[in-house]
């Protein structure tokens, strides 16, 4: 079955290519928009996010707009085949507008209200700043509604932050009046307020977390960054309104942030019509960090593809050189750029965007890699990588739209991760939960199967296997859901400090882990956390179901835990809970369930998945072992399948393919039974 997702525009059925551009800093200099149509055009640049910052330039005062210099801007890229993602200017406001109503500025968790200053510091309740959001929204849409070069709106920039002020107080009061159906005594219940005396006898007492005031009722703090998401999607959906009215055929998106815990990034991602990301990884010169650090990278590719089930996603931003507010701003070594921008494509990218355009001449970023250098010409090293990376994507129209089918599906959850960050105990440091799912996903990345990277709401059945590492917060449903994944033949990997606590964080009374007891056929009776430089040991069981024999490292914590259905595979070697089980599994139904009581390492969760992913038989991108620092990725559209080959290691890597199975994409030729990849090399192939 062929399935392809249309392109983000019909305007435009290729990938996109270009950066944030801010002609409205150049204003006193118009022949600057005259090159920047030149340079464009070179460097096979076709989409531009423009006037993200530029409220002040198109409301100069209240009330009074100026549209023409953007007109011009518009016409011009129009007439050059150049299309534009129009922001809508919320990220940053006007002096005139702070001045005149302080009720826009945000007030921190200390209760200071801020001076007007940098950016992305709104109140995001001030129904002031919402109308005013609403009229420019309005007038931007109406004004473009019709105009070539708009293909898509780029609402604010990287929504983030909190506000305390006495809007948002009492906004958070009616959200939990409302979550808690207008019952206090609900409310104390599920925040287990009892504890310390803070029981609460009026709505009006309930204040958000403060360094001065509460941090410690859990409770609280996560209704808390619940109310600052949806609080934030309101917001959202003030400023999409007028834009849904006037163009309800443009599509809708906002640049996330990765794994950026400020917000929970799947529940917006429901409200926006694609998906786009920024991604600003710290490489380093070719080292052996990069193949980790390019690991996490796909992680992040793959959330972000799996935030709309498999539609493709923008990368929104990327640098095409430095990352000026990194400690170390490391030049991006010869490839890289090609390789760390077609990355973003194999995962599932229908764009590879940058910031920045053009460099500014002063201030904050005028140190930020750019396409467009401060010499203001095309012959820098940095402009041919970006022309090299304009000229492929111009030769793949064939991959635009076309999608990854995963057989595995990890759980990475905001809610989980802030209730675990929270937590305190059972060790203060080394939680890691975000590391720990990436290295969970390595094992896969490393040999080219493709993961999806999911919530726990989401649905599972379209999976093989499902990885849940450390599922602390189970809300109610999910591990029903899972029973039902695993009796319906899927497998099922969870590890320790699972079924934890509940969805108020509250701890799930009757034996960890709680819910998924069952399922898990084991019962976590104890968890020891272990020092930094502790060790215990994992030793496989003579006869094991995966087969596996020796032993291997485990650290930070161990479970200590009984086999109550389930088969025991591995057991601990030290310490006075030495044979106690630490790797079980549990057949139930059609599948199985595996519990991983302990921490281990890499070496470990790469035996046991490779011995999981030949027993499911998952599909690999390539039929090959891929040596070391080298992954594979795929995009089909059911009939057509294409796979990215990249070499993230220090040397030169060969690979054996099949021989005249592949095509090489860009350079349009067959290729032989084995390709050699030089450091930092990437190969887009076609399988025949
Ligand atoms: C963020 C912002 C951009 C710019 C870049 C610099 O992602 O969205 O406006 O500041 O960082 O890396
Ligand atoms: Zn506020």
């Amino acid at each position: 079955m062929t399935r392809r997702f249309p392109p983000l525009s019909p305007k435009c059925p290729h990938f996109l290519h270009g950066g944030d551009y801010n002609p409205d800093q150049w204003l006193h200099m118009p022949e600057i928009l005259d090159e920047d149509v030149r340079l464009m055009k070179l460097s096979g640049c076709n989409a531009m996010s423009t006037a993200i910052f530029a409220w002040t330039a198109l409301e100069p005062e209240e009330g009074r707009f100026e549209f023409g210099w953007l007109d011009n801007v518009m016409d011009k890229l129009a007439d050059n085949g150049v299309y534009v993602v129009l922001a809508t200017p919320s990220g940053a406001r006007p002096t005139w507008m702070a001045r005149k109503y302080p009720e826009v500025l945000r007030v921190g968790a200390d209760r200071r209200r801020i001076l007007y200053c940098v950016r992305h510091n709104h109140c995001y309740t001030s129904p002031l700043y919402r109308r005013k959001c609403a009229v420019i929204n309005r007038k931007l849409a109406e004004r473009y509604k019709d105009h070539p070069a708009l293909i898509l709106w780029h609402i604010s920039n990287e929504y983030g932050g909190e506000c305390h002020c006495e809007l948002c107080q009492d906004a958070f009061r009616n959200w939990l009046k409302k979550r808690y159906d207008q019952d206090l005594d609900r409310l104390n219940r599920a925040w287990w307020t009892s504890f310390w005396s803070h029981t609460y006898t009026d709505w009006s007492q309930i204040e958000s977390p403060a360094p001065h005031g509460e941090m410690h009722l859990h409770g609280l703090t996560l209704d808390w960054k619940r109310f600052v998401t949806d609080q934030t999607i309101d917001f959202y959906l003030n400023e999409i309104q007028p834009l849904r009215e006037v163009t309800p055929d443009i599509k809708i998106t906002t640049n996330l942030m990765g794994t950026y815990l400020g917000l929970d990034g799947r529940k917006i991602a429901r409200h926006l019509d694609v998906v786009s990301w920024d991604s600003y990884p710290s490489w380093r010169a070719a080292t052996k960090e990069d193949v980790e650090l390019a690991s996490s990278v796909a992680f992040h590719h793959d959330l972000n593809r799996s935030l709309r089930a498999g539609q493709p996603f923008m990368l929104m931003e990327s640098t095409p050189s430095v990352t000026n507010w990194q400690l170390v701003p490391k030049l991006k070594r010869p490839g890289l750029h090609f390789l760390s921008s077609l990355q973003a494509v194999a995962h599932g990218s229908d764009t590879v965007q940058y910031f920045q355009w053009r460099k500014g001449q002063g201030s904050w970023e005028k140190f930020h890699g750019a396409v467009v250098d401060h010499c203001g010409h095309e012959n820098t090293r940095v402009f041919r990588d970006v022309a090299q990376v304009g000229e492929a994507l111009k030769k793949m129209d064939c991959i635009v739209g076309t999608t990854t089918p995963a057989e595995v599906g990890l759980i990475f959850d905001w809610e989980n991760a802030w209730a675990i960050n929270d937590a305190c105990g059972p060790r203060r440091e080394k939680k890691d939960y975000l590391p720990t799912c990436v290295s969970h996903h390595r094992a896969f990345w490393k040999r080219g199967i493709a993961v999806d990277v999911i919530g726990m709401d989401d649905d599972f059945s379209r999976y093989k296997m499902l990885i849940a590492p450390m599922l602390y917060m189970i809300r109610p449903g999910v591990a029903d859901r899972i029973e039902a994944f695993v009796g319906a033949g899927g497998a099922f990997v969870a590890t320790y400090l699972s079924g934890i606590t509940d969805e108020n964080d509250r701890c799930h009374l009757g034996g960890f882990p709680g819910p998924l007891r069952k399922v898990l056929g084991i019962w976590a009776e104890e968890i020891d956390a272990l020092y930094d430089d502790d060790r215990n040991h994992v030793v496989m069981t003579p006869g094991n179901p995966l087969g596996l024999e020796g032993e291997f490292e485990a650290s930070i914590f161990c479970d200590l835990i009984h086999a109550e259905t389930a088969q025991v595979a591995a057991t601990y070697r030290d310490d006075f809970y030495a044979g106690r089980p630490a790797l079980t599994r549990n057949c139930f139904g059609k599948g199985a369930a595996w519990y991983m009581a302990s921490r281990n390492e890499e070496k470990f969760l790469q035996a046991f998945y490779d011995e999981l992913a030949a027993h499911l038989k998952l599909g690999r991108a390539l039929d090959t072992d891929l040596p070391e620092g080298v992954t594979a990725q795929m995009r089909t559209d059911g009939s057509r399948v294409f796979v990215f080959l990249m070499n993230f290691a220090q040397e030169e890597r060969t690979i054996a393919l099949a021989k005249g199975r592949f095509r090489d994409l860009l350079a349009n030729k067959e290729l032989p039974g084995r390709v050699t990849l030089p450091c930092y090399g990437c190969l887009v192939l076609e399988r025949g």
